[in-house]
């Protein structure tokens, strides 16, 4: 209100200081001749006209501060709504799984590296972008949005290998201790184990160095093991290079031992022998099944002058995993990319058939509930099957019975005239034969044949039918026909069909 009436107060303090300006303008343009009571009456005149204009100014201006002050408090109100809409805005972001920090990350991904996806592997990274420079990359081996968080990683684009940094990579002196694995260093990766394992399973080699310097601080003395690392799977390892394909229960080697280089021929790592001189051995594991070592143990350097000092590479990992054949599992789709959830047909694992699969890719490589078995899948090429029929007599012994009427025959496969059916595919086939003997006092007797070997027969006495029932596996161009070895008949019926066909041969 203060400021209201100041600004009304200046306002009439301008009005009145031009009046008073014009009027000595008009003082002085008509001279004397207005000057006495008329000059009085004139400025009264004036006077009442400018109060009367000043009482109409203030009433606008009343109305128009009332107007402004309508307007202000609609322009709270709106602004107290605009606030309200923002609080339930965050509150509701922060409720959703989705922060506000991803979006921004994602942004970033977006403009930052061409491709919004993480690349699974560095070799996946190189073959979308040539151009792509050594350098940390973030990937995501256990696939982009499941799983563990991407991992960051060296990618030698050169070779595209993708390398697992640790916090063990510089040489580190093993403290003095006497016993058994006294000194133990866990090596810490810059990823999960879950993620390290995923990589693996995508690429063809993994492998890590390791060297050791020692003086008098054997591996292994005496047969006791003093030194081991610990895989992935927290099981002692006591080799220090290659791979873990000897079954013997506590392999211990060195790549001297491999090659028959020790210092000391009758052991196999240089460490082992006691001479007093520094040895090395260095090595690199291979194993990826193995890999990553996730912790390092040392003993018997009890001696202020005995040494160990181990230096580990990071995990490098390299290739792409190349199915040898066709996929037989869900966890083979994975590995060639099939990231989509569903049904599957597979190469059955033990079977030569086609399966089907359910695989469930939100669950990862190992786990048991990536793959349920369906069941087998009947894949036919071509659908084969035959209904023949014969009601005229026929008893030549040793021929092969032929037939008059067909039925049925898909594929044709079987041939009337002659009896024979020819297998056209790989797979199991069945068969039933039903002959009825034409004379009472004459038995029937049939061999159903495989490529002319009897694999099969009936014999009816007396007036019963001679029924072969037969299911087997035959191979492409296998005869199946029926042989008559004694009496004769007038009424014979004869069928097959292929009830699956052998998609992979063994
Ligand atoms: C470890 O990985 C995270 C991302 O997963 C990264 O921000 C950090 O710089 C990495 N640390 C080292 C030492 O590489
Ligand atoms: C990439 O790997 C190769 C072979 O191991 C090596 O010779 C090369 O120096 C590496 N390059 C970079 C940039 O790491
Ligand atoms: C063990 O692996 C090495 C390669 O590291 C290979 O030369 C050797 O033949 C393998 N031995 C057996 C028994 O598989
Ligand atoms: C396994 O290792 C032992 C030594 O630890 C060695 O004597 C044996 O010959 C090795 N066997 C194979 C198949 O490499
Ligand atoms: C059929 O099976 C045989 C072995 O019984 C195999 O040698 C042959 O390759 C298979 N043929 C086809 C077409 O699969």
């Amino acid at each position: 209100m203060a400021k209201r009436n100041l600004l009304i107060f200046v306002l009439l303090n301008m009005i009145l200081s031009t009046v008073v300006y014009a009027v000595s303008i008009d003082a002085k343009a008509n001279g004397a001749l207005l000057f006495g009571g008329d000059r009085v009456q004139e400025l009264h005149e004036i006077q009442e006209d400018l109060k009367m204009k000043f009482k109409n100014f203030e009433m606008t201006m009343e109305s128009e501060v009332g107007k402004l002050k309508e307007k202000i408090a609609l322009l709270e109100a709106k602004v107290q709504d605009q606030d309200n809409l923002l609080q339930n805005y965050k509150d509701r972001q922060s409720d959703s799984t989705v922060s506000s920090i991803d979006v921004e990350d994602v942004l970033e991904r977006m403009s930052l590296k061409k491709t919004i996806l993480d690349p699974k592997t560095c070799l996946e990274a190189r073959t979308s972008d040539p151009s792509l420079e050594s350098g940390m990359y973030l990937i995501d081996p256990d696939g982009q949005g499941r799983g563990d968080d991407p991992i960051y990683v060296y990618c030698n684009m050169t070779v595209g290998s993708t390398s697992v940094l640790h916090d063990s990579e510089d040489s580190i002196e093993v403290s003095h201790c006497f016993d058994p694995g006294c000194y133990s260093r866990q090596i810490k990766y810059n990823a999960t184990l879950r993620q390290i394992t995923m990589l693996s399973e995508l690429s063809n080699v993994c492998q890590q160095s390791i060297q050791v310097d020692c003086y008098d601080a054997a591996f292994e003395f005496n047969r006791i093991p003093y030194a081991w690392w610990t895989d992935r799977n927290g099981e002692s390892r006591y080799f220090w290079s290659g791979n873990n394909n000897n079954s013997s229960g506590r392999y211990h080697t060195c790549q001297c031992g491999l090659d028959g280089t020790c210092k000391d021929k009758s052991l196999s790592c240089n460490c082992d022998s006691d001479l007093a001189i520094e040895l090395s051995d260095v090595g690199t594991l291979t194993d990826k099944d193995l890999l990553p070592v996730t912790k390092l143990n040392f003993g018997r350097t009890i001696a202020p002058t005995s040494i160990n000092r181990h230096t580990l590479g990071r995990l490098e990992c390299s290739g792409k995993v190349v199915l040898n054949g066709m996929p037989s599992s869900c966890q083979d789709l994975w590995r060639i990319g099939y990231t989509l959830s569903g049904l599957y047909s597979i190469k059955g694992s033990t079977s030569n058939k086609v399966e089907t699969v359910y695989c469930d890719f939100s669950k990862l490589p190992g786990d048991q509930e990536l793959e349920t078995w369906i069941g087998y899948t009947d894949i036919k090429s071509a659908p084969v099957y035959f209904t023949a029929k014969r009601t005229s007599s026929f008893g030549t012994v040793g021929a092969v019975l032929p037939f008059e009427i067909e039925t049925l025959n898909v594929g044709n496969a079987f041939i009337m005239s002659t009896g024979v059916f020819t297998a056209p595919h790989n797979g199991t086939y069945f068969f039933a034969f039903s002959g009825f003997p034409e004379n009472s006092y004459s038995p029937l007797y049939f061999n159903l044949q495989l490529n002319d070997e009897n694999i099969a027969n009936c014999y009816s006495p007396i007036s019963t039918n001679c029924n072969i029932p037969f299911t087997g596996k035959l191979s492409s161009g296998d005869r199946v026909q029926l042989s008559l070895q004694q009496g004769s008949t007038a009424n014979a019926v004869f069928t097959g069909w292929l009830v699956a066909e052998d998609i992979f041969p063994f």
